[in-house]
């Protein structure tokens, strides 16, 4: 009888567990492959060194929050790495990293490089080094469009200055490298909000890039999304992201 009951609570569990890592489980958000370069053939070592480098990356997402790795010889050099967002555990990162690994495996089967975009991290690799360098594209852009908010000060001075002051404090970040977050709670004249804001580059960056890269976020932000009352742009190389809560958004998505 007991042993019955053991086997029961372990299936629970396992259940639950099961269940758990489930709902906790990041969002794909876009997967590029690289159209432009050559594909390499299934036996090339290109591509051996590829599946060597996106293994390697998924080894070493469960001890660190961001890695950069090189694999092979030239011709068939492959560059590659992750970054996490910092505001998530060692596990969500890792379990994260793990997805979109092989997820990028399977839809980037025989393409020389690709990027791919969770909620949680981003991981990208290439035959040419992309390390230090700020890119723009592809990008994750996602909204929820405006309500009651469009006349206040809210979204031409509370918002831009918060997040401006955070760039201030990602780019000079020691303690967690390029991360900054915030929470406050906004009094307006319409009523009062509970802001959320955090950026974040990735560590391959240098400060100067950092700054580069978010305010290039922001600038696309600007342009795409402002009045917003949640944002997420996520760039190769950092990311801006922000909601106000007590207002319900409807969300609108643009990829590109
Ligand atoms: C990367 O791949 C592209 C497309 O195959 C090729 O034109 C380019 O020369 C390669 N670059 C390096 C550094 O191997
Ligand atoms: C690579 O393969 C894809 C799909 O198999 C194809 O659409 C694309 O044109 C190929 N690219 C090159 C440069 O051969
Ligand atoms: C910063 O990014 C630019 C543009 O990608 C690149 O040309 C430059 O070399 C980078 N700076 C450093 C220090 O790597
Ligand atoms: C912000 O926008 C409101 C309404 O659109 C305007 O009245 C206010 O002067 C603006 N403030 C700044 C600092 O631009
Ligand atoms: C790449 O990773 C190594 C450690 O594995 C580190 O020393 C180096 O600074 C990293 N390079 C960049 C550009 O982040
Ligand atoms: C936004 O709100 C959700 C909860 O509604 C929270 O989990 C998330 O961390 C918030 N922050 C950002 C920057 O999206």
């Amino acid at each position: 009888m007991m042993k019955i009951i053991a086997h029961f609570a372990m299936a629970l569990f396992c259940f639950l567990l099961f269940y758990f890592q489930t709902m906790s489980e990041s969002v794909k958000m876009l997967t590029e492959c690289n159209e432009l370069s050559d594909n390499f053939t299934r036996t090339s070592s290109y591509r051996s060194n590829r599946d060597t480098l996106l293994s390697t990356l998924r080894d070493r997402s469960s001890l660190e929050s961001y890695s950069n790795v090189t694999v092979g010889p030239s011709p068939n050099t492959v560059y590659g790495m992750f970054f996490c967002r910092g505001d998530i555990s060692r596990t969500s990162c890792s379990n994260c990293v793990h997805a979109a690994t092989l997820n990028v495996a399977e839809t980037c089967n025989s393409h020389k490089g690709a990027s791919i975009f969770y909620d949680e991290c981003v991981v990208q690799y290439s035959n040419v080094s992309f390390f230090t360098l700020v890119e723009d594209a592809p990008a994750i852009r996602r909204y929820s469009p405006s309500r009651s908010l469009g006349s206040s000060d809210f979204f031409n001075q509370t918002l831009p200055g918060k997040i401006y002051e955070l760039i201030l404090r990602a780019a000079s970040s020691s303690q967690v490298p390029y991360f900054a977050e915030d929470q406050e709670h906004v009094t307006q004249l319409e009523g009062s909000y509970d802001l959320e804001a955090l950026v974040q580059c990735s560590p391959d960056l240098d400060t100067r890039n950092c700054t580069v890269c978010l305010r290039l976020a922001v600038e696309d932000f600007f342009e795409c999304c402002s009045h917003a009352h949640l944002a997420h742009i996520i760039f190769p190389k950092c990311l801006v992201m922000y909601n106000i809560s007590a207002l319900q958004p409807s969300l609108g998505v643009i990829n590109g």
